[in-house]
């Protein structure tokens, strides 16, 4: 059996898993666009703009080079930058973060909700009623590991103090909130096309998409320099194009999207049977939401002696992440703890473990995973006895 070490270790992700299941149309697909002879900004980048934008629901979508850049444009074609505030969540990949500064403004961080692991609500009201130092102007709610945000509270505040909302879609591709997709309600959305994400290109990639069009134009050139005809720059921009071989290789996996999607929510509920009795916090989603399971999230007080069985067992685990934003050695030195309680962050980033989760993961794995946990499980129960 594979928890006795002697088969393939079980990796947290695999996007080489993903690309062997869909080679012959992937190797097609390249070739097809090394014979454009098109390599920047050509067709297979529109195609997959209008493919990705008709998924969502959206009008306009604009290839970038990552997620964290969709982020810094999104804010940037808002008018958001140097003298300006920006909240987001104290537990999120960094990149939030970067985007927001890379843009010029100040990062505001707030505390999440202990159940959904995302923004909460009523930190970012406190946060706004006390606020200080250069002037809110937006918020970016990360849906974080896959599950939504609480968009209708958080768009409620948001307006009311007219700031905008940037959706951080990097970990929820094809996540909903009734029948509506993750980064449909804001002012615009970023996704994040990383190879081991929901919707991964073989190579750093991302999105930018919203129904401005003005807002629209204004990303399509900040993305490559500021120009607004060739070698005229109306803005200061940046480069950061998507690239034609990574917009061929999303039109052939955007499609199977939601079936890779069904896929994990298949495994989440092996795991919610599988681990109901262990003690173990698993992942809880309100009736009408959907979550993607970009991570399938179990909390532990002992986290990393899980972790350290989990991978004397060839598992491996996803540690995301080990510390909250304001406790990265990056970032301590700035006044963030002063600002706010961000003390479910600092928990849950203490106890968080992501169990292995993605499309190719088979039945037998996702069994073998259950009976490791479940095996770590009962010895700590016997300790207590
Ligand atoms: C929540 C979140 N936001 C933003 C990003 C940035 O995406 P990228 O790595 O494509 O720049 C990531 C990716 O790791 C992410 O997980």
């Amino acid at each position: 059996m594979h928890a006795s070490g002697d088969i393939t270790p079980i990796l947290p992700a695999d996007p080489k898993a993903q690309y062997l299941a869909h080679k012959t149309a992937i190797d097609d697909a390249i070739s097809r666009m090394l014979s454009h002879g098109h390599y920047i900004l050509g067709d297979e980048v529109s195609a997959f703009e209008r493919e990705f934008a008709q998924y969502l629901g959206m009008s306009q979508a604009i290839g970038v080079g990552s997620g964290t850049d969709a982020l810094q444009l999104a804010l940037r074609s808002l008018g958001i930058g140097p003298g300006h505030s920006v909240i987001t969540v104290a537990h999120t990949a960094v990149a939030t973060i970067a985007a927001i500064e890379m843009a010029g403004a100040t990062p505001v961080l707030v505390d999440i909700d202990p159940i959904s692991y995302t923004m909460s609500p009523t930190a970012l009201a406190h946060a706004i009623a006390h606020h200080q130092g250069a002037p809110l102007k937006a918020v970016i709610p990360v849906h974080l590991y896959g599950h939504p945000a609480d968009m209708s509270a958080l768009l409620a505040i948001a307006k009311q103090h007219s700031l905008a909302i940037i959706e951080d879609c990097a970990q929820a591709h094809g996540a909903a909130i009734g029948d509506r997709l993750v980064g449909t309600f804001g002012d615009c959305a970023a996704f994040s096309f990383y190879p081991t994400k929901n919707l991964g290109a073989l190579g750093d990639a991302g999105a930018l998409v919203c129904h401005n069009e003005e807002l629209a134009t204004r990303a399509r050139q900040l993305r490559q320099y500021g120009w607004k005809e060739r070698y005229i720059s109306e803005y200061a921009g940046i480069n950061t194009r998507l690239d034609e071989i990574q917009a061929a290789i999303l039109r052939v996996k955007l499609p199977h999207l939601n079936d890779d999607n069904q896929r994990r929510r298949l495994i989440a509920s092996q795991y919610n049977q599988g681990l109901a009795d262990t003690g173990l916090t698993l992942p809880t989603v309100p009736h009408n939401y959907t979550h993607a399971y970009h991570q399938y999230t179990i909390l532990c007080q002992d986290r990393d002696a899980l972790a350290s069985h989990l991978k004397s067992k060839g598992i491996t685990p996803a540690l995301l992440y080990p510390a909250a934003i304001h406790q990265q050695p990056a970032y301590q030195a700035r006044r963030f703890k002063d600002q706010q309680d961000l003390s479910v962050s600092e928990r849950i980033c203490s106890t968080l473990l992501c169990l292995p989760i993605h499309s190719q993961l088979t039945d037998d794995q996702v069994q073998c995973i259950i009976d490791v946990v479940r095996q770590y499980a009962r010895v700590l129960t016997d300790r207590l006895i």
